[in-house]
């Protein structure tokens, strides 16, 4: 089915104007004025923006993780998702030590096929780097398109790797063209500081915040930067929270180093204050890195505005309160780590950036969209309105008010965090390859409808060429 989409005013990353979009067989075929086709549907986006469809970099659907599995899986995470704006996501598969590489894929492909209503990838953990693994991932990149991998720095016994084996991945990633992402806090030091906030009887969620200070985020930051640096490879800070983070960021980047940082939405409108909220309440608001101290914020919008950060992933990891966030009663080291972002995501950033001038749209689409199709292999096929790419399109009005509640959220999980926000902003409709997702803030896709994708290998050039050649 052809649709043409009239009346808009289409932003990319680098341009704002007045045009119409032709679509066919799921792709962008014409962009211009006046356009017709016979038979095809016209959508009207009178005084709405039409932008390229979010890519999320960063989600955690139908995931082990604290004792318990995140409520939202890949139906209902994509579909608020979709809801968000959101037409992409690229997903953590996790892998254990000693198991095939192989068996770790097909377990998140199994968790996805038949239930996504938007277009994935994945990421793959690296817990461990020895021959075997070493003789799979040439495979992982060839057969399954996964070009990024990720390490932790922290969850000490659960995820974290150690440095010999971080670096092992940034030689290797270089070898393979592969991204490497890391999950900066220093673990070990962690670990410490929260063995001992228990045994002074600490155990309020408060404490997983001050057992986690930021100078560790920047410290494990800078590390990873440096070992980046002399493996001449590259390297994407997954979560950024804080100005110590930042700085270590800039820094490495002053000196020629390949790194980029990803912040989300959380750390940009929520502080540390909101886990003392009483009544257990501080657990909706306990994930890694913690919410700092609100004078971090402003940093964060500079960063983004200056370009020291460059993406804004969701890092939707949702536990509900009831039964899942409540295991860490009476210890805070039990409540599990995460929370649901998935769904406000682009509105977040449009009404506190767009809106209030911290940021200009075109960096707003950037940010949620483009930049990350560069980095993780994806342009220009997803990540851009032009003629060529794939129709992921959403027909945004900038002018809806909204207040962001559990009560009408698309999220399994049974609180929002940003419960009670006013926001400018909403998707009217959104096209995954040509077809509606949502259609007139209606839910119309079909699980299974999301198609896996396989991705190009890292390119250090794409982050900033505009204006590659797209063939139909
Ligand atoms: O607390 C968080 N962020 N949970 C998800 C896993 C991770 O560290 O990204
Ligand atoms: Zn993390
Ligand atoms: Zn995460």
């Amino acid at each position: 089915m052809k649709k043409i989409i009239k009346n808009g005013t289409i932003v990319t990353a680098s341009d704002t104007y007045q045009a119409e979009i032709l679509i066919e067989d799921g792709k962008i075929v014409q962009i211009g004025t006046n356009l017709s086709a016979i038979g095809a549907e016209v959508i009207d986006a009178k005084g709405c923006l039409v932008f390229p469809g979010g890519i999320d970099p960063h989600t955690h659907l139908d995931m082990p993780f604290g004792g318990t599995v995140t409520k939202d899986d890949f139906e209902s995470g994509t579909i608020a998702a979709a809801f968000g704006g959101t037409t992409t996501i690229i997903d953590f598969c996790l892998t254990n030590k000693g198991e095939p590489l192989k068996n770790a894929i097909q377990t998140w492909h199994e968790k996805s096929k038949d239930k996504a209503v938007i277009d994935y990838s994945f990421h793959l953990m690296i817990s461990e780097i020895n021959d075997k693994v070493l003789n799979e991932l040439p495979q992982v990149i060839h057969d399954e398109g996964i070009t990024s991998f990720k390490v932790f720095m922290a969850y000490k016994n659960v995820f974290q790797s150690d440095d010999e084996t971080l670096f092992k991945t940034f030689v290797t990633a270089k070898e393979l063209g592969a991204l490497v992402m890391v999950h900066a806090e220093n673990g070990d030091v962690i670990d410490y500081l929260t063995k001992k906030a228990l045994a002074e009887g600490k155990t309020d969620p408060i404490y997983h915040a001050l057992t986690r200070p930021a100078e560790l985020e920047g410290e494990a930051t800078g590390r990873a930067a440096r070992m980046c640096g002399l493996a001449d490879s590259q390297l994407y800070v997954v979560h950024v929270s804080c100005a110590e983070a930042v700085k270590q960021i800039t820094e490495a980047r002053k000196k020629g180093f390949n790194v980029w940082g990803e912040t989300c939405p959380q750390y940009l409108v929520l502080d540390q204050s909101y886990l003392e909220k009483p009544n257990f309440e501080g657990a909706k608001y306990v994930w890694s890195p913690p919410l700092r101290e609100k004078w971090n914020q402003e940093v964060l919008w500079n960063a983004l505005k200056n370009g020291e950060l460059h993406t804004f992933g969701s890092d939707q990891c949702s536990f509900d309160f009831k039964g899942q966030k409540e295991l860490g009663r009476g210890d805070f080291t039990k409540i599990p780590n995460g929370g649901p972002m998935i769904e406000d995501r682009l509105t977040i950033l449009f009404s506190e950036g767009v809106k209030k001038g911290r940021i200009s749209l075109n960096q707003f689409v950037d940010l949620v969209s483009t930049r990350a199709a560069k980095l993780f292999g994806l342009f220009p096929k997803k990540g851009t309105i032009a003629i060529g790419a794939d129709a992921d399109i959403v027909i945004f009005d900038p002018n809806i008010e909204r207040v962001i509640s559990a009560e009408t959220h698309h999220m399994a999980v049974d609180y929002n965090a940003f419960e009670g926000m006013k926001v400018i902003g909403e998707p009217v409709s959104v096209l995954v390859r040509g077809e509606y997702v949502i259609k007139d803030k209606q839910f119309v896709g079909k699980p299974g409808s999301g198609q896996y994708l396989k991705r190009a290998k890292f390119n250090m050039n794409a982050p900033i060429h505009q204006n590659e050649t797209l063939s139909i």
